[in-house]
C-alpha cells in the first residue's frame, strides 16, 4: 500500500494558482516575496504517517524543519507531537498547544537547567550520552520516582554508515550524536540496569540522503539491543524512538520513498520492535513540510553580462542557505510566471538566479532553464517548506517574509507577519528582552 499524498509535491500549476490568489488578495502591493505553505497537503502527509503506524504511536514532527507556530498548531490539532532540539523549540511547541507528554526533547548540549526544566514539564527526554544520564540521575536523587512525569530515553548511534550527504548524516562510526552501539554496548546495558527510569531508546541516522534500507538497518540494530535489554530488565523499555530522516524529492526525476513502504519494511524486518509492545515514536520533519512550501518572489532585475543572463530575486542565501553554500548536495526547481501569475511556457534559456545579498556567490540556482524573464515577472522556488526559514541567516539584515497558509477554499491565512526594516533594526539594538 502507498499513500499518494506522502510523495506529492506542489506542481507548477499549484504555484500559479496560489500566486494568483496572493496577487488577487493584494499581497504583492505590500511584499516583494512571500512564503506559501499548503496546509491541506501537510495535513494529508501527516494523515499518511498516522495511518502507516499503530495508533498508539507518537509522531513528533521536528520543529527545526519549520517552527512557524501557526503551521505547528495545525499538526498538533491532528494529534501530532513535536520534536524539539532546544529549550527554545520546547517553548515554541508549548505555544503551538502541544501537551508536554507529546514533546520530545533531543539536543546534544542540554544543560543542567534544561534537564531540570524538561523533567519538570514532563516531556519525553532523550539523553545524548552517559554524562547527561548522570546529570539526570543527580537531578532525580531524592525525588519520588513514582511521580516522575517525564519519559527518559538514551540516543544510540546505530553505526549503519553515512548517507549521501555528509553534513546531515549522523549514523557513521563517529557521530556528534548518541552513544556508539558497537563501541559502548556494555556501558549501554549497564546504564539500563542501573537506572530503572531509563525507559526509552532513540535512534536517528540522518536527514535527506539516507535510504529506507539504512533506516531499517538502524531499527534492526536497535531491536537487537532491545532484546538484550529485555532479557536483563523485562518490561523496562516503553518507548522506541526511530527518529526521522525519510528523504523527499526536490526534482521531477526523483520519486521519494513512501512512509507506508517504510512502515511495512519495518514490520517485516523488525517484528519485535513493531510488535505493539513498545510505543513507537517518529520524528519526521522534512517529509511533512518540504513539498508543501513555495517561495514566490517578484523578479526585480534581469541582467545579461558576457552573454549570461541573471535574474535578481528577493530570496538568497538568507533563505536558501544550503543551496547557495553547498549546491552539490542541495537544489530547488524554479517556475517562471508572468505578472498575472500565469506559468510562462516560452522556450527556456539558462538563468543564474541571483539573490539579494551583498556577496558575489549569492546564487540560489545556476544554469536554471526558464522562459525569458522580464522585471515584474515572478519566480517561485518549489519544495521550500522545510529547513529554509528555520535556517534563516541575518547576513545583510533583510526582513523575513510574510508566511501564509493555503487551504482548499477561503483566503490565504496569515501565519506569520513579515518583518519590517524597523523591526530588524530594533532586533540589532540593545538592550532587549532577555538581555542583562
Ligand atoms: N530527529 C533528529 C534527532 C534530528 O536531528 C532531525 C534532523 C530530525 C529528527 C528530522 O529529520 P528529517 O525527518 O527532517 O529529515 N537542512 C538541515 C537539516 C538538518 C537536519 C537535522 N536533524 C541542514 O542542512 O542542516
Amino acid at each position: 500500500m502507498s499513500s499518494a499524498a506522502w510523495v506529492q509535491r506542489l506542481s507548477n500549476d499549484d504555484c500559479s494558482s496560489y500566486l494568483r490568489q496572493a496577487i488577487g488578495e493584494g499581497l504583492f502591493e505590500r511584499h516583494d516575496w512571500i512564503l506559501i505553505h499548503d496546509l491541506n497537503l501537510m495535513e494529508a502527509k501527516y494523515a499518511a504517517l498516522d495511518a502507516a503506524f499503530a495508533s498508539e504511536s507518537l509522531h513528533a514532527v521536528a520543529v527545526k524543519a519549520n517552527p512557524v507556530v501557526g503551521v505547528l498548531r495545525r499538526l498538533v490539532a491532528r494529534g501530532a507531537g513535536l520534536e524539539c532540539a532546544s529549550m527554545e523549540e520546547v517553548e515554541i511547541a508549548a505555544r503551538a498547544g502541544c501537551p508536554p507528554d507529546q514533546i520530545v526533547f533531543d539536543s546534544p548540549a542540554k544543560t543542567r537547567r534544561d534537564l531540570a526544566q524538561a523533567l519538570d514539564r514532563g516531556v519525553v527526554l532523550n539523553a545524548d550520552n552517559f554524562d547527561e544520564l548522570a546529570r539526570i540521575a543527580a537531578l532525580l536523587e531524592g525525588e519520588d520516582r513514582g511521580a516522575l512525569k517525564a519519559h527518559v530515553g538514551l540516543r544510540i548511534n546505530p553505526m549503519v554508515g553515512e548517507g549521501a550527504i555528509a553534513a546531515t548524516s549522523v549514523g557513521g562510526r563517529v557521530s556528534k550524536f548518541g552513544v556508539p552501539l558497537e563501541e559502548a554496548q556494555a556501558e549501554i546495558l549497564a546504564a539500563f540496569e542501573r537506572w530503572t527510569w531509563l525507559t526509552g531508546v532513540h535512534v536517528h541516522v540522518g536527514s535527506q540522503g539516507c535510504t529506507v534500507a539504512q533506516l531499517v538497518a538502524a531499527a534492526k540494530r536497535i531491536e537487537a539491543l532491545l532484546v538484550t535489554i529485555e532479557e536483563r530488565r523485562p518490561g523496562q523499555i516503553v518507548d522506541v524512538d526511530i527518529g526521522g530522516g525519510l528523504p523527499v524529492s526536490y526534482d521531477t526525476a526523483t520519486v521519494a520513498p513512501c512512509v507506508t513502504t517504510y512502515a511495512d519494511e519495518l514490520r517485516r524486518a523488525c517484528p519485535t520492535l513493531m510488535s505493539g509492545r513498545y510505543r513507537i515514536i517518529t520524528e519526521f520533519g522534512r517529509a511533512i513540510h518540504a513539498n508543501c512550501g513555495v517561495a514566490a518572489s517578484r523578479v526585480e532585475y534581469v541582467k545579461t553580462y558576457g552573454g549570461s543572463a541573471m535574474a535578481v530575486v528577493h530570496f538568497g542565501a538568507d533563505f536558501l542557505m544550503r543551496p547557495v553554500y553547498n549546491p552539490d548536495d542541495w537544489s530547488h526547481e524554479f517556475v517562471a510566471l508572468d505578472p498575472d501569475g500565469r506559468v510562462k511556457t516560452w522556450p527556456a534559456q539558462p538563468y543564474a538566479m541571483a539573490g539579494p545579498l551583498c556577496f558575489g556567490g549569492d546564487f540560489v540556482g545556476r544554469e536554471v532553464m526558464l522562459p525569458a524573464l522580464t522585471p515584474g515577472d515572478f519566480v517561485c522556488a518549489r519544495d521550500v517548506g522545510a529547513y529554509t526559514l528555520s535556517m534563516w541567516s541575518r547576513h545583510c539584515s533583510r526582513a523575513q517574509p510574510l508566511v501564509v497558509g493555503a487551504t482548499a477554499d477561503g483566503p490565504l491565512e496569515p501565519l506569520r507577519a513579515a518583518e519590517t526594516p524597523r523591526g530588524v533594526a530594533l532586533d540589532w539594538e540593545q538592550p532587549r528582552e532577555g538581555s542583562s
